[in-house]
């Protein structure tokens, strides 16, 4: 059934625009602070890293509860609470003096809110696009890249201008105003409501059962949902044990430290660009292809990034590789979990599959860095992080979908 203009359906894609920028720059941009927070209260790396290893735990953990409450109550009020929840944990972030206060505000309070927001879009722009839909799923999560790469040159002018103290007080605000009006754009389409002229495409007969899609509580006795989660966890454990120590490696190996850096630049742009982008070729070329192919380039990207360090170009050119097939996969594994089990309870089963994210988020850098301090090179970390995603390659390669519901 058409329902007509419900609401233009590009709207909820400005929703998950906007949602995803927000928590960009919540998580992407967190190494900005790492400077002002050390030279203000003298707090090791490692302190301050716990900080933000906290708020990735919470906001990988929040996805779940955040996609439950949105399949049962709305998006828009869950986006609306996290967008509110977020902006306080940031705004007082601000104010600290200690890092139990840090660990709070910042690591529970934002991060918890930061799951909030993230989640609901990436279920609901699809609902609007069935005809595109890991396209609109790359929509939702575009801003993890969009933000990081906004939020670390203005935060870095700030820090300049009026201080860390400033970028927390303001730019909150500013997320909160943009979570918001995320939370107005988020609506799920009426019940078999599709877009004018699409008729979604039919292989079964005249007399058929007809499809269903699976409940969360048949989701998640699939063993396929269960690789799934493995799979993700890999692919984030792997990239987030690496992402954090290429331009350190870049300087060990003899590059100007600004040189280096750019190594990060590249991998924000691939980053960001990668979430549309998959989800476009996705669509034309089919998603298990996709995925095994930006794994398959992961692997060998992880592999070749200890050789390349010494050359600037070579550097550069991997680390774009490895942002373009990490950012992938929150446009991939969400379009998967709707592939496999439908539309229905995308939210919550998404939601529980991207709480793998929050476990490799806070462990990833951790170990990453125990590996490059125990065995004194990056080449462990990177060669460890090459092997383990490997793991995802061999689940994704060898899954098969699991078996339609029928009425
Ligand atoms: C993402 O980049 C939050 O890491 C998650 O979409």
């Amino acid at each position: 059934m058409n329902h007509g203009n419900v609401m233009p359906r590009w709207i909820p894609l400005v929703g998950g625009v906007l949602g995803s920028t927000t928590c960009g720059a919540l998580l992407y941009a967190w190494s900005v602070f790492i400077k002002p927070l050390n030279a203000e209260f003298g707090w090791s790396r490692a302190d301050i890293a716990l900080a933000f290893a906290i708020a990735c735990l919470v906001f990988g953990l929040m996805t779940y509860p955040a996609g439950r409450l949105s399949d049962r109550y709305s998006p828009r009020i869950v986006v609306l609470i996290g967008g509110i929840v977020l902006c306080c944990g940031f705004v007082l972030s601000g104010y600290i003096q200690t890092k139990l206060q840090l660990y709070i505000t910042y690591g529970v309070i934002a991060g918890f809110g930061g799951g909030l927001v993230y989640l609901p879009p990436i279920a609901t722009a699809p609902k609007w696009w069935p005809d595109r839909r890991a396209l609109a799923t790359g929509f939702a999560v575009v801003g993890l890249g969009l933000g990081s790469f906004i939020m670390a040159p203005l935060a870095t002018y700030i820090i300049a201008n009026s201080g860390w103290r400033s970028v927390f007080i303001y730019v909150g605000m500013a997320m909160g105003i943009m979570a918001v009006a995320a939370a107005l754009c988020l609506k799920v389409p009426p019940a078999g409501w599709k877009p004018a002229g699409w008729e979604p495409p039919r292989t079964a007969q005249p007399g058929d059962k007809e499809d269903r899609d699976y409940t969360y509580a048949e989701t998640i006795r699939t063993p396929q949902f269960w690789l799934l989660y493995t799979a993700y966890f890999c692919g984030s454990f792997a990239g987030l044990m690496v992402i954090g120590h290429i331009a350190g490696h870049g300087i060990d190996r003899g590059l100007d430290p600004m040189v280096a850096a750019g190594a990060a630049s590249w991998l924000a742009i691939a980053n960001a660009t990668t979430r549309v982008m998959s989800g476009w070729i996705a669509d034309r070329i089919g998603i298990k292809i996709s995925f095994v192919a930006f794994f398959v380039v992961q692997v060998a990207a992880m592999a070749l990034l200890y050789p390349s360090g010494h050359l600037y170009w070579a550097l550069w050119a991997v680390a774009a590789l490895i942002g373009w097939n990490y950012g992938a996969m929150f446009t991939l594994f969400p379009a998967t979990c709707l592939q496999y089990y439908g539309p229905t309870a995308q939210a919550t089963n998404y939601g529980l599959l991207f709480t793998s994210w929050g476990f490799a988020g806070f462990l990833g850098p951790f170990v990453g860095g125990w590996l490059k301090d125990a065995t004194g090179t990056y080449s462990a970390p990177f060669l460890v992080g090459a092997a383990v995603v490997s793991i995802s390659v061999i689940i994704i390669a060898f899954m098969k979908p699991p078996a339609r519901k029928h009425v």
